[in-house]
């Protein structure tokens, strides 16, 4: 071991020490420069053990990055395990295995269409999947099962026309509204989504930007990759942000999450509902199977089901038990408003008003959770009337999200009674090929369709915006079939077939 050095300067570790813990009697890695012993960690790991083994001896911080926020480390590693700085000079930087696909990224990245050449949230998702790593690109864009429910979010909004009115003076357009009394400049917000940092190294924080720079509300995933804290301070003067939270198993770990984030400003807390168990992902799983064998669990001893992908890695902490009862704990432990994300039916829209939450997003996880769940748009039909003929339609705030991708989806949406919709993936792509501009260019996309969209309608504010304006026959039956959606053509991967072993 090389260690000389003084009292002043810490001695670093090299990387010939850290080679040495290279199994899991002994594993150590390196994580931005600095040594760490997860041996006794590696049985708990939620991703499993063999992930980290890949990484013994070694340097894991490519890989680690954008799943894991900052803090994790010192959030789950015992002080006496953090073995200190590493001399980077004397890591052995490991050839890359050549890897085609990543070349053939690398060239398209070069021809990519400039960012003004972008002229709906379409394009940008249609540059992201070219531009990609082929595993971020399957943790963004897949859906549950066969993606009925991901196809069907955005198609739905295709079975709700308009009856415009005219002759309205149009001059002026204002779009501003409020959201659980915040007043925002366009009725949508930044909806949570999950490791920012596989589509931009600076991660969710690229997205508070953007919001700031509109005027809109930002949700802060439990599962970014920057950490919470991170992204409040990325906030800019009076920004708000909200809370979606996965609740915990272990409940002090939720209260001090919930706590912590009441205290540091956020003005809504959205507790996901849907996901007791994340859905099955297929694409997602299909893109981390590229090494032979590593699906297969009993050869690593540990009993994780890695079949899920990235979503099953980062999501076993979540509390299947959460139910109804659990309401009242929540408004114990906060003042924030409680919004409920994930609601699927005019019952629980119901019950959430009795059970005295100030809101209920009306949503399907993005596709990603129940297949064939409906979209959220035709909950939302099916939702305000009842809402409405109690007269309880004041006591709580209706938002929808799922296949929002024009400025006229969230018209409908408003119409039909919605306070506002959350956009993810769009703004997910917009980061991902163009970073902060991006995220500004599709914003402002819809800002300008939203102004456009109004005027045709026959609308000069929100509050003009009603039922009467819509024709929503086309809601009240499924059609035999998903109806065909070019948007879905772009989107799916089937399976490529078998390769041949050498090209694995
Ligand atoms: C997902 C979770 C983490 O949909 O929100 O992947």
């Amino acid at each position: 071991m090389n260690r000389k050095g003084n009292a002043t300067q810490p001695v670093k570790l090299t990387g010939a020490d850290v080679a040495k813990h290279d199994s899991a009697d002994s594993c150590w890695v390196i994580v931005h420069g600095r040594a760490y012993d997860v041996t006794e960690f590696l049985p708990e790991h939620p991703g499993g053990s063999k992930i980290i083994l890949k990484y013994a001896g070694k340097d894991a911080t490519e890989e680690f990055e954008p799943i894991h926020p900052p803090d994790t480390l010192d959030k789950y590693l015992e002080a006496d395990k953090h073995l200190g700085e590493v001399d980077m000079n004397t890591v052995e930087q490991e050839e890359k295995a050549d890897d085609p696909e990543e070349r053939e990224r690398q060239e398209r990245l070069k021809t990519m269409p400039i960012l003004e050449q972008c002229y709906n949230l379409m394009d940008f998702e249609a540059v992201a999947r070219k531009t990609m790593k082929k595993t971020a690109w399957a943790y963004y864009s897949s859906g549950a099962d066969d993606e009925i429910t991901l196809r069907e979010n955005h198609s739905a909004f295709h079975k709700i026309w308009f009856r415009p009115r005219v002759l309205v003076d149009v001059e002026k357009v204002d779009f501003s509204t409020t959201m659980l009394g915040t007043p925002v400049s366009i009725p949508f917000y930044v909806t949570a989504t999950a490791l920012g940092k596989l589509g931009n190294p600076e991660g969710e924080v690229v997205l508070t930007r953007g919001a700031h720079k509109h005027n809109v509300i930002q949700m802060i995933p439990t599962l970014a990759s920057c950490s919470f804290d991170e992204i409040v301070d990325a906030a800019g003067e009076g920004q708000v942000q909200w809370l979606q939270l996965y609740v915990n198993k272990d409940r002090k770990i939720t209260k001090r999450i919930v706590e912590h984030a009441e205290k540091r400003g956020c003005k809504g807390l959205f507790i996901t509902v849907d996901a007791p168990q994340l859905g099955r992902r297929e694409k997602d799983m299909r893109s981390k199977f590229d090494d032979v064998g590593s699906n297969v669990q009993s050869s690593t001893g540990d009993n994780v089901d890695r079949s899920q992908g990235a979503a099953r890695a980062i999501s076993s902490f979540i509390d299947p038990s959460l139910s109804w009862k659990d309401i009242a704990w929540f408004k114990s432990i906060t003042s924030m408003p409680i919004i409920l994300k994930g609601v699927q039916c005019v019952e629980d829209v119901l019950k959430a008003v009795e059970y005295g939450v100030q809101g209920v997003v009306l949503s399907n996880h993005g596709g990603r959770q129940l297949d064939f769940a409906r979209s959220g748009v035709e909950v939302l039909a099916e939702v305000m009337p009842v809402l409405r003929e109690r007269g309880w339609d004041k006591r709580i705030e209706v938002y929808i999200d799922g296949g929002i991708r024009r400025a006229t989806d969230i018209i409908k949406a408003l119409c039909l009674g919605a306070k506002g919709v959350g956009i993810g993936r769009p703004f997910l792509y917009a980061m991902s090929a163009y970073g902060l501009a991006g995220v500004d260019r599709a914003m402002q996309l819809l800002k300008d369709e939203m102004e456009m969209n109004m005027r045709l309608i026959g609308a000069s504010s929100v509050d003009q915006l009603n039922p009467s304006l819509l024709d929503t026959r086309g809601l009240s039956f499924h059609s035999a079939g998903v109806p065909s959606d070019t948007l879905a053509l772009n989107v799916y991967d089937p399976l490529s077939g078998p390769k041949e072993k050498s090209k694995l």
